[in-house]
């Protein structure tokens, strides 16, 4: 099977990409058999995949334990995280034991925040399920609950011990899905890599149409870019706040929704148009490179006009999260395949950048 490794400090870890290898997940794990596995997943991904995973593992020798949560971004939440901790108490979860997340990035959140906090932390194996999951949320070691003030208010870094991905699963996913989870290996492409910004654009029929040979390389490639960026930076002191490409605007508008209407690569899809704009205004980025961007997206069935007026998105860039003194923070691409953070992007240029963004539909 494919490997790519992250080399951190305090420990470093594979990700493991193969197909029509879940089953074999206990062939990989680095423990003792007599050691309980915490299986966590939801009731979605459960039926689909949950029962032969814990039946391969128990083949394997393992005891296991295992749990769904309901679907749904709501259920990322302290009294889910309570529910889990409970059962591994009844069930007997002890400092040998660890939490396998299997889901997309909701359950690799929920599940790893609760391996980051149970008895001082598990170990965790991410077994993501999601495109989404796969290229972004289950590298890094982000782990996090949402509080019902704020996404993502509570958590923690907590990298995992493995990640163990099977493209095969990909082929159950709802295909807007897939196309959320496309938006940022593009966003890969940008920020980091041209050479892999124009395999998107030659290659995006077949990864749309979930051409294995073709996944096989678009996440191995977003993992080890990931990765690299990681262990540069693993708690975003700096270059790790590049993964944020359309992250400004595009977590604007996810709150002005209500995380109702976009889903996130949706919504980071609309931030990177209009941060590309933004460039293109400041000659960062050439106006002919800005338009490659948007077509790639439009091609991937992503959104790229944006239907809220600058007025209505600005007041909330500023009480974002990653805003440093009420300054929204701008990552903007300089060419393809390369970008920098940016605190000096005056309002004016935004509200011409979002504008302009608003005019394409026509
Ligand atoms: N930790 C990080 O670094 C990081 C990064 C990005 C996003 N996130 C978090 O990830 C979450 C979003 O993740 P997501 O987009 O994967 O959403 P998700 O976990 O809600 O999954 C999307 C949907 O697909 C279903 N699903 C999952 N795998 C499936 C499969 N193989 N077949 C059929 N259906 C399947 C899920 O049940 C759900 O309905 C957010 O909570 C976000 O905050 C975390
Ligand atoms: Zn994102």
């Amino acid at each position: 099977m494919d490997t790519v490794q992250v080399d951190l400090p305090n420990g470093s870890y594979k990700i493991y990409v193969g197909t029509g290898t879940l089953e074999k997940l206990g062939e990989y794990l680095p423990f003792e058999k007599k050691n309980r596995l915490f299986v966590i997943t939801n009731d979605l991904v459960g039926p689909l995949y949950g029962n032969s995973l814990v039946e391969s593992l128990q083949q394997y020798g393992y005891k296991t334990l295992y749990q769904q949560v309901p679907d749904g971004e709501e259920y990322k939440s302290f009294a889910s995280a309570e529910e889990l901790y409970t059962c591994a108490i009844k069930g007997g979860l002890d400092r040998g034991s660890a939490v396998i997340a299997l889901g997309g990035g909701v359950i690799g959140d929920l599940a790893g925040f609760v391996a980051a906090t149970y008895m001082r932390g598990i170990p965790l194996i991410q077994v993501p399920t999601t495109l989404l999951a796969q290229v972004d949320s289950s590298v890094g070691g982000k782990v996090a609950v949402n509080h019902p003030l704020g996404k993502n208010m509570i958590g923690s870094f907590y990298q995992p011990r493995l990640v163990f991905i099977d493209l095969q699963v990909l082929k159950t996913l709802d295909p807007r899905e897939v196309r959320s989870g496309l938006a940022e290996v593009i966003k890969y492409g940008v920020i980091q890599d041209r050479g892999f910004f124009n395999f998107l654009e030659e290659h995006l029929a077949g990864v749309k149409a979930l051409d294995l040979d073709l996944l096989s390389a678009v996440v191995k490639k977003s993992c080890l870019i990931k990765g690299r960026i990681v262990e540069k930076d693993e708690k975003e002191r700096g270059l790790r706040a590049l993964l944020n490409f359309g992250h400004t605007i595009g977590h604007a508008l996810e709150v002005m929704t209500d995380y109702r209407v976009y889903r996130h690569g949706e919504a980071v899809s609309l931030g990177m148009v209009a941060a590309a704009e933004i460039a293109a205004d400041r000659g960062l980025l050439a106006r002919e490179e800005a338009e490659r961007l948007a077509k790639l997206l439009a091609n991937a069935g992503l959104p790229t006009v944006i239907p809220f007026s600058a007025d209505e998105i600005i007041p909330l860039l500023s009480r974002d999260k990653k805003a440093q003194g009420g300054r929204p923070r701008f990552v903007l691409p300089l060419g393809l395949g390369k970008a920098a953070l940016f605190d000096d992007v005056e309002e004016a240029e935004i509200r011409e950048a979002i504008e302009k963004c608003r005019k394409k539909e026509e």
